[in-house]
């Protein structure tokens, strides 16, 4: 392989940019020229794109967002436009496309495998929620950023003896919600994957008031409810003080962690890696410590979820 072309795509996420980094000075280290194309499918079909050198990718690896800007291209489902994307990316002798985006754009990149673009699937999104690994580039980072967010809304409910009610990202998924309330040592999590009673939820926040825990965190996944459904719900039915925070977009921000850091730099040099060898149509992950490429094919039948031990004990430990 001569030349390779890579794009973010979908939400941005910390660790997208240590990912451009990695791609682009591991593959020019084994003299692979690098594309970066413009705002993810948006910009194939724009065709927008950029040679990327050793420079074009410095002082990235410390900042959110990403250098190459993303987007959500609603119209990259009809295959006129997945074919115009492949005719623009030989146009520019780009021989295989590295993906760095969460579960829509692994689709994205499946459908071009299937026109006969080689393609590989970088996971990078805040929400944790994809098949084929245990771990996606940005949720380290979101879940600090939600830990300090609480330490910090904790403060207030103590003093003001309030329940938190805090809302999170997560569309489909409790990732975020699960760790960052084992994190924070929050009461209770409301999670897509848990049916959600909130009769039981106030009936627990009840029970431990009784018991003199004056304040209580709740975070909720926007995917379970809404926060601020939950903050009525509680009003409506307990004499209890309900305080809603929504954190929104600064969980998508800030600088990547150590961790996610470091593992966009593993990620890239496999997904490279694997190009060079004929390893093609296959997403990166890392499985029980080890870093994985998983064939797009076999990941529908791959089943995830957040951790039930983690869900039970939680609540356990926030009585
Ligand atoms: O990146 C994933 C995610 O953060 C979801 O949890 C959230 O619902 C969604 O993106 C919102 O992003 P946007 O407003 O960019 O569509």
């Amino acid at each position: 392989i001569t030349k390779l072309g890579i794009l973010t795509s979908g939400g941005d996420a910390p660790g997208m940019n240590p990912a451009i980094r990695g791609v682009t000075r591991y593959a020019l280290d084994k003299g692979i020229a690098v594309e970066g194309i413009l705002r993810g499918y948006e910009g194939l079909l724009r065709q927008e794109s950029i040679l990327l050198d050793q420079r074009s990718v410095g002082e990235i690896i410390h900042r959110g967002g990403t250098m190459l800007r993303t987007a959500r291209c609603e119209a990259f489902i009809h295959e006129d436009a997945q074919r115009q994307a492949v005719d623009f990316l030989r146009s520019k002798e780009i021989e295989a496309l590295i993906v760095v985006g969460g579960d829509g754009s692994m689709k994205g990149a499946q459908c071009l495998s299937r026109l006969g673009m080689p393609t590989i699937t970088i996971p990078g999104t805040i929400d944790n929620d994809m098949p084929g690994t245990e771990y996606t580039l940005g949720f380290d980072t979101a879940v600090n950023t939600v830990l300090q967010s609480v330490n910090k809304i904790r403060d207030t409910a103590y003093s003001h003896e309030r329940v938190a009610v805090v809302e999170v990202m997560g569309r489909h998924a409790g990732f975020i919600a699960l760790h960052a309330g084992m994190a924070s040592g929050a009461e209770a999590v409301l999670v897509p994957e848990h049916d959600v009673s909130l009769e039981e939820l106030c009936n627990r926040l009840y029970e431990s008031h009784q018991h003199r825990k004056l304040s209580s965190i709740v975070i909720v996944a926007e995917g379970a409810m809404s926060g601020s459904d939950v903050v009525s719900y509680i009003k409506e039915h307990t004499y209890l003080e309900p305080s809603l925070t929504v954190l929104g977009y600064v969980q998508r921000g800030g600088a990547p962690t150590a961790l996610d850091a470091i593992l966009a730099g593993l990620f890239a040099q496999k997904a490279v890696d694997c190009l060079c060898q004929g390893t093609v149509n296959v997403v990166i992950g890392l499985l029980q410590n080890r870093l994985v490429a998983t064939p797009y094919t076999e990941t529908d039948r791959m089943h995830f979820s957040i951790d039930d031990n983690m869900y039970n004990l939680l609540h356990q430990l926030g009585k």
